[in-house]
């Protein structure tokens, strides 16, 4: 099943971003997009994640193109299929890590998976609140928070950008195990060359387009 396809994309702020950005992604496999800060990587991410409109160009998701949707409909795509892992973590901070992981299975109505916290190494800290947590703890609380979903398509900005390299490749395992385990499908923007490697594909954003390598 294909998860995403995006056609002949195109956006531009105060100069012209990218051109004719082609992708797809099927069931149970990963992408990579890699490429200097500032070529547009995030940008092109809140576009495929249902978050920006692009100047041209479409977005399907699930076999739906996501801004011809109602509002409705997008609204639920997003809470039921469409995992976000930002760059910044967006946690609630004044609440624990466990009760913003509570906050995101309640609204996709599943429950916090508690091997998973294990296997992410922060089981014994989700009772403090998100203030008191570092920032790779942060990083992964909200990994957890996004997998308890179930999301079966997940967008990960830079999401181990705050973790020691070992951590990091940990992390990565969880991902491929979820995506296998679940037929769910993962974009990942990321400056580390040997996390691309991992994913099925690996695109470069470079002088304006993007590229499979
Ligand atoms: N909302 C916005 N309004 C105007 N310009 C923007 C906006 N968002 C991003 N830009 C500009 O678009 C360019 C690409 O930004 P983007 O965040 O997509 O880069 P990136 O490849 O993700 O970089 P990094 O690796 O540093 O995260 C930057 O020059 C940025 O200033
Ligand atoms: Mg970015």
């Amino acid at each position: 099943m294909t998860l995403l396809n995006a056609t002949s994309l195109s956006h531009h702020f105060d100069y012209p971003l990218f051109e004719d950005v082609n992708l797809t992604l099927k069931a149970g496999e990963s992408m990579a997009i890699v490429g200097v800060s500032g070529s547009g990587k995030s940008t092109l991410m809140h576009i495929l994640s249902s978050l920006l409109r692009p100047n041209s160009g479409k977005v399907e998701l699930f076999g739906n193109d996501i801004y011809e949707m109602d509002e409705k409909a997008m609204v639920a795509l997003r809470r039921d299929d469409l995992g976000m892992i930002y760059q910044s973590h967006y946690l609630f901070k004044g609440f624990s890590a466990y009760e913003n992981l509570e906050v995101a299975a309640i609204l996709a109505r599943q429950s916090i998976d508690s091997g998973l916290l294990e296997r992410l190494g922060i089981d014994k800290v989700v009772q403090q609140k998100v203030t008191e947590l570092s920032g790779g703890q942060q990083q992964r609380v909200s990994i957890a928070r996004v997998l308890s979903k179930k999301p079966r398509l997940i967008f990960a900005d830079e999401p181990t950008g705050n973790l020691d390299h070992a951590t990091a490749l940990e992390v990565m395992d969880i991902f491929e195990n979820y995506l296998r385990d679940n037929s769910a499908g993962m974009v990942l923007v990321t400056h580390d060359e040997s996390l691309a490697a991992r994913c099925n594909y690996i695109y470069r954003m470079q002088n304006g387009s993007l590229k499979a390598s």
